[in-house]
């Protein structure tokens, strides 16, 4: 999603350092940004101007400091990992210039947790984006326990300015958009294992019948099988209700590497490139 963030970003004008310890992915990352603007340019979305001057906002770094040394705003988009994030935070707020709010761009953990983790909480602020991000309109605002009016307001203001409408929630875990998501995933992934619906019968029943873009189960393999499970623990702990008890099939998925689209398999089978909706073999 980082790399989805860093293009809506240097699409208004702003310069972005995209930063990840991994070259390759930085790589992939930047020829992510030009096929999503190669899309954008052939529907006369953009000009190949602002094709050019998108892509030339994006200089990739491997180094943390060098990347957010300078920085008026930075968002974290790592995976779903608490313990990652908050050494990530604790690092960012002893390098980050001292007036910069950090903004997370987490699922569903919590940001007053993350705050603590640095010396300036009332500038830490989940800024929770959808995939695709180029596409999709909401910019879920996260005000943890410290967040300050005048971070939340920066913030709201700078997702209007990305064309996004920005909407304002409070912070209890899985927010407002996976807190009431993640159940429907898990729940249309029950209803396959206990055998009630095949793959293919459960999507089309919502695409056809609830006008949803995607069905629950490719879009759980859109997401990632892995960051599903991730938010639905979250949710789990934070309540401490069986309600968000994570389906055995996508434990078992998760932990066989089945991870949906990123890993090539999920539900669907993305092996011929994701253009075909091809059932897995697992679920024929
Ligand atoms: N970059 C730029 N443009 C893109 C794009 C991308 N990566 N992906 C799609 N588009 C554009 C297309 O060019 C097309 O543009 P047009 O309207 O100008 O013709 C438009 O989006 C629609 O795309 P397609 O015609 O290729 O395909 P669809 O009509 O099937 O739309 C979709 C694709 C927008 C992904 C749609 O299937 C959809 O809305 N799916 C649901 C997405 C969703 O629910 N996202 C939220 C996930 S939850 C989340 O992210 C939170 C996290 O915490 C889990």
């Amino acid at each position: 999603m980082g790399v989805g963030i860093a293009q809506v970003f240097a699409a208004k004008g702003h310069k972005i350092s995209l930063i990840s310890i991994n070259q390759e992915s930085l790589d992939q990352g930047k020829i992510a940004i030009q096929n999503s603007l190669e899309r954008m340019l052939k529907r006369n979305r953009i000009t190949s101007e602002e094709m050019k001057n998108t892509l030339n906002g994006v200089t990739t770094f491997t180094d943390l400091e060098d990347g957010v040394k300078q920085a008026d705003l930075v968002i974290e988009a790592i995976p779903e990992n608490v313990d990652l994030k908050l050494k990530i935070f604790a690092q960012l707020d002893s390098i980050a210039p001292a007036s910069a709010p950090l903004a997370t761009n987490t699922s569903s953990i919590s940001i007053t947790r993350i705050a603590a983790a640095t010396k300036r909480p009332d500038k830490v602020i989940g800024m929770h984006f959808m995939n695709p991000v180029p596409v999709m309109k909401l910019v879920e605002v996260i005000r943890g326990y410290a967040t300050s009016d005048a971070t939340t307001q920066l913030v709201m203001d700078l997702s209007r300015e990305l064309g996004k409408v920005p909407v304002e929630v409070n912070d209890y875990p899985g927010f407002v958009a996976n807190r009431i998501l993640m159940p429907m995933l898990n729940e249309a992934m029950y209803t396959l294992w206990e055998g009630v619906g095949g793959v293919a019968e459960i999507d089309t029943v919502m695409k056809l019948g609830m006008a949803h873009p995607m069905g629950p189960l490719q879009l759980a393999d859109y997401i990632g099988l892995d960051t599903c499970l991730a938010i639905l623990n979250v949710m789990k702990e934070g309540f401490g209700r069986q309600h968000y008890q994570p389906c055995p099939l996508l434990v078992n998925m998760v932990m066989a590497g089945k991870l949906g689209r990123k890993s090539g398999e999920g539900f669907y089978d993305y092996s011929g490139g994701g253009k075909e909706l091809v059932v897995s073999n697992s679920f024929k």
